[in-house]
């Protein structure tokens, strides 16, 4: 089984891009699962129904979220009643939505899990107390287990690889926007990389226009931010999962998309 995951989509820019580079994507790499972060494809913060369903339609089977996830009130009713959209499931409860899915994909059952960091972010529970939960409760409803760690710190992402290591067959990070150049498959048999990066425009700054952030850094004043729009990337990874659940092989995905 090959599984495709793609850091988070910057708003417009990165909802088209996806939808002109899938096809080449899915020639390259033909994944049986494709999971994309969509955190930010609403205006570059947030995410509604119709950024959902958008990126949805590109191909993506299964979209996770972060800590833009409650951006936008009317996604509330949309984040609990859709299946293929997840939420850090350490989160409170309480909170619309749900903090894992299960999916078929090559016919097998895979979990599909979003954990916050807490490290400059806000969570209501330890991801590795969280993780640790969800994988001896649901250890006979999947037959493999991917996860979306959206987290500040590179540190606390490493150690979520190490911990989540020979249990997982991916932990993807995700948040920075940034991609790391750690990736690979852990000892264990989990495929791990610190940040996947982002899928929008590298001509900004994470994913606003760079003048704007630029003023923003230089003035120490509120400033508000809109979505870059050149030199859009996808960025992600493609795992191969084998049939004990774990990754035998990681690639990492730079793509720059045509115009
Ligand atoms: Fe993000
Ligand atoms: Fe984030």
């Amino acid at each position: 089984m090959r599984v495709l995951f793609i850091g988070d989509i910057c708003g417009r820019p990165g909802r088209d891009g996806l939808a002109r580079a899938m096809s080449g994507l899915r020639e390259h790499h033909d994944p049986d699962l494709v999971i994309a972060n969509g955190e930010n494809s609403a205006g570059g913060l947030g995410i509604t129904e119709k950024t959902a369903r958008q990126i949805f339609d590109t191909g993506v089977d299964v979209i996770t979220t972060g800590n833009h996830v409650y951006r936008h009130r009317d996604v509330y009713g949309f984040l609990d009643e859709c299946e293929r959209i997840v939420r850090p499931a350490n989160y409170r409860t309480s909170n619309p939505g749900r903090g894992h899915t299960i999916v078929e994909a090559a016919g097998r059952r895979v979990c599909v899990i979003n954990l916050s960091g807490t490290v400059y972010l806000d969570a209501a529970r330890s991801p590795f107390d969280t993780s640790d939960a969800l994988l001896e409760r649901l250890r006979d409803d999947a037959d493999a287990f991917i996860v979306d760690f959206h987290a500040e710190l590179t540190s606390e992402k490493v150690a979520m690889g190490w911990h989540l290591d020979g249990r997982v067959a991916a932990d993807f990070g995700t948040h920075t926007h940034v991609p790391t150049a750690d990736g690979r498959v852990l000892p264990g048999g989990t495929a791990f990389i610190s940040d996947v990066g982002m899928t929008g425009s590298r001509a900004g700054v994470i994913g606003a226009k760079r003048e704007q952030v630029l003023q923003a850094f230089r003035s120490q004043m509120p400033i508000r931010f809109e979505t870059a729009e050149e030199d859009i990337w996808v960025m992600g990874a493609v795992v191969e999962v084998g049939e004990d659940g774990l990754a035998t092989s990681f690639e990492q995905v730079l793509l720059p998309v045509e115009e």
